[in-house]
């Protein structure tokens, strides 16, 4: 179906505060739901504290750094089967009936149990997966504050799930102890409101009405409302209904079909941005030249300083967040927020990337008082501007927004190499991607030691980009390197040639084309999630311990482990998926 942009109002997720230790049920449900005007209702799975309030995305559930929240996920979507076409010749979790759903924390320090492993998952009707243990989740948020989501994490189904609407964003904000995190036992007091606490770091940001969260997707629909998840596979003879990736006609923002927003004249938002797609990477821009992005986070917290940047990759799972400034542009000014990522990403190889992806969103500067009008209207007591607010949306971004890191150096670190490679058929068609020529179910391998240091280099040797996700942790980016991809399939390097090689005289005789590229300036932060690109080595640095480098608050080595893996989930699904555990 044709469906105008730029129709529909941005809606503000619904916020539930999970800071203040009693449990909070979220319940998986099918729903209908209304993306855009001039489409009728689509079926959903979403999550919501019951039927009635479930939506796509799910509730923002708002924690505070150091205080451990509690969430029950419940399942209760009884159809027979999922909404999408499962491929049964990709392994799945294979429940005897039912819509199999397990849900993990995304960027959380969290003990594995609460993780949700792929192979805990649970339907309906009361059949559990092999990993399952409890449906009760403890969240230490024993990091910094930043953007998290929570999401579907079934072994083989993930992108189905997910993209039925299984999702939503987790904030964690500053806790009273966050100046000195580490002495955070003074924190477990519980509150009955959420006073808006900015100690600094934070208390030059735009909050209440000037700050919004934006979860992008793409999506495409038939002209009833539901969604059109092709099902035939790329490769029929080896897969009939596994697709390589997942691309969409629409781009929808917190569950509208490409909406517009009113902003403020004269006034700086903050947005933190997720992409939740199953496999488009989405590069940002503005329609115009006199307002940027200024990046002031990644995934895993605030940047050391802010970078102005006129675009921002971002790949599925990634977070951003950043700063509008609106203050140049006249009242009725409207900027439109456009993408031009190519799909598959990097180098296109169809027309998966029509005009109509190239629109996200839109801004329209508007005056004081109609915003005010609008706040009234929604009657969102929270949402009421206090004059102190305002004053903090009108005061300068710091230069410096936090202390550097100072436990990530990699004298000592344990290197690690993983190849990643795509199967193709004669025809040359996908079959799977994989790690290290192993599936899920291979051997467990990995096996890192509490408190030490990894490099993890990631050899891509497929035409794809593979947004790379590690649980339990926040790593750094260290450098990306391109070698000679034809020269080493014809094997004229090893392995053993795109190791280590960082110095230049080694250099000079293996199959790299250029010395290491160390992070862009917005790269420079924590991140859990790395696009690996083709045709070069990707290398990160994990530091095995909590974000601050001290302790876990919990026995990592103990539940049924942790996951990583390619976060384009049709990849993930077709066993570009591999399991770790801890040890001490
Ligand atoms: Cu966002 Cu393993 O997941
Ligand atoms: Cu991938």
């Amino acid at each position: 179906p044709r469906l105008e942009q730029f129709v529909d109002e941005l809606p503000r997720l619904k916020t539930i505060l999970v800071n203040n230790r009693k449990q909070v049920t979220l319940g998986a449900y099918k729903i209908k739901q209304k993306l855009h005007r001039d489409l009728a209702p689509t079926p959903l799975y979403a999550f919501g504290t019951s039927r009635g309030t479930a939506t796509y995305p799910g509730p923002t559930l708002q924690a505070r750094a150091w205080q451990k929240s509690y969430v029950r996920f419940e399942n209760h979507i009884h159809d027979e089967e999922p909404m999408f076409t499962v491929d049964r010749t990709v392994s799945w979790a294979n429940p005897k009936r039912g819509v199999p759903t397990v849900t993990h924390l995304h960027g959380a320090e969290t003990e594995s149990i609460s993780d949700g492993n792929p192979d805990a998952w649970f339907t309906a009707k009361g059949e559990y997966g092999p990993a399952y243990i409890t449906q009760n989740y403890t969240y230490a948020n024993s990091q910094f504050p930043t953007l998290l989501w929570y999401h579907d994490h079934t072994y083989g189904i993930t992108r189905l799930n997910i993209l039925a609407g299984l999702l939503g964003l987790y904030i964690i904000k500053p806790g009273p102890a966050v100046a000195a995190a580490a002495a955070a036992v003074t924190a477990s007091r519980s509150e009955e409101h959420d006073q808006e606490e900015t100690p600094a770091p934070y208390n030059w940001l735009p909050t209440k009405s000037f700050q919004w969260s934006l979860v992008l997707a793409d999506k495409q629909f038939f002209p009833n409302g539901s969604i059109n998840f092709p099902n035939i596979g790329d490769s029929p003879k080896n897969h009939p209904n596994w697709c390589s990736e997942y691309y969409g006609d629409t781009i929808l923002v917190n569950g509208k079909i490409w909406p517009y927003v009113r902003v403020h004249e004269q006034s700086k938002y903050r947005f933190r941005l997720l992409n939740a797609a199953n496999a488009r990477v989405f590069v940002l821009s503005l329609s115009n030249p006199r307002v940027s992005f200024v990046q002031i986070g990644t995934d895993g917290g605030l940047l050391e300083k802010p970078q102005t940047v006129s675009s921002i990759t971002i790949s599925p799972a990634e977070r951003v967040d950043f700063i509008i400034d609106f203050s140049p542009l006249p009242v009725g000014s409207e900027v439109v927020m456009n993408n031009s990522g190519p799909a598959p990403y990097p180098t296109p190889t169809q027309s998966l990337s029509p005009v109509s992806t190239k629109a996200v969103m839109k801004f329209i500067v508007v005056q004081d008082k109609s915003a005010a009008s609008q706040q009234q209207k929604h009657h969102d007591q929270e949402m009421q501007d206090s004059a102190a607010s305002q004053q903090q949306n009108l005061a300068a971004i710091p230069s410096i927004l936090r202390k550097p890191e100072t436990h990530m150096s990699i004298k000592d670190a344990h290197w690690r190499v993983t190849n990643m490679t795509e199967m193709d058929d004669a025809e040359g068609n996908p079959i799977r991607d994989l790690q290290n020529n192993s599936t899920w179910k291979s051997p467990l391998l990995i096996v890192p030691v509490v408190g030490s240091t990894e490099v993890w280099e990631f050899i891509n040797l497929t035409p794809d980009a593979h947004p790379m996700h590690i649980h339990l942790i926040q790593f750094h980016f260290l450098n990306q390197q391109s070698f000679n991809l034809s020269l080493y399939l014809a094997g004229g390097c090893t392995f053993h040639d795109l190791h280590h090689h960082h110095n230049r005289s080694e250099f000079s005789r293996s199959c790299y084309t250029e010395e290491a590229k160390g992070p862009l300036p917005n790269q420079i932060g924590w991140k859990d999630t790395m696009l690996a690109w083709p045709g070069n080595v990707t290398r990160i640095v994990i530091k095995w311990t909590s974000q601050n480098g001290g302790h876990f608050p919990f026995d990592p080595t103990s539940g049924p482990g942790y996951v990583w893996h390619c976060h384009i989930s049709d990849h993930e699904d077709n066993d570009m998926l591999r399991p770790f555990k801890m040890q001490y």
